[in-house]
């Protein structure tokens, strides 16, 4: 039995979680609070498919989510978003998943995943989210046409709005540098 295989199985009822018969991890946070970059390594990790829920959204479009959002508005990939959130988990039982930033604020999602899985949140401070955010606006809409003055205020106002979603998950790991190992014990340990 490999390394990776033992340790999905030792691993496999994460803190609040559903048990053994299934394993759904949902990363949830901010943009730029690490949900792909680490749900990567998870899934690598405990070899599980890993999917990003607004890669899975641009795949079914065939389009940009800058293109969703500027030829169709926000509401129309809100309801994308549902669809496609309760299509990967209805599909399948066990996964990692990087949810988009705003996923468990809209259309009682948070309470869905919850249902589902396990809702891990990536609670970055608004520093860290800043001086991420300030190196990659343009991929997301909702900050690309802000200057570096406004996107600091639009962090401090929205993270404030949807915190009364993220913080609703069952495993907060409040750390800006979280690495994989901490993250794992986190998960399944604490
Ligand atoms: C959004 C976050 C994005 C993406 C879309 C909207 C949000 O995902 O879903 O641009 O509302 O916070 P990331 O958190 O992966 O950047």
């Amino acid at each position: 039995m490999s390394q990776n295989i033992k340790e999905h199985n030792d691993l496999s009822s994460p803190t609040g979680g559903q048990g053994a018969a299934s394993l759904r991890i949902f990363l949830i946070g901010f943009m730029g609070c690490g949900k792909t970059h680490l749900g990567k390594q998870l899934g690598n990790k405990l070899q599980l498919p890993f999917f990003d829920l607004d890669e899975k959204i641009i795949e079914k479009e065939g389009r940009a989510i800058n293109d969703i959002f500027e030829l169709e508005g926000e509401e129309h990939f809100r309801l994308l978003e549902k669809d496609v959130l309760h299509l990967l988990t209805e599909s399948h039982t066990n996964f990692v998943m990087a949810c988009g930033g705003g996923t468990p604020c809209f259309y009682n999602n948070i309470d869905y995943i919850k249902k589902q899985g396990t809702a891990v949140w990536l609670n970055c401070s608004v520093d860290c989210l800043y001086e991420r955010l300030i190196k990659e606006k343009s991929l997301r809409p909702l900050i690309k046409d802000l200057s570096d003055d406004q996107l600091r205020s639009y962090i401090v106002k929205k993270f404030g709005d949807r915190k009364i979603f993220y913080q609703q998950a069952t495993i907060i790991i409040s750390e800006d540098e979280v690495n994989l190992e901490q993250l794992t014990q986190k998960i399944f340990h604490s």
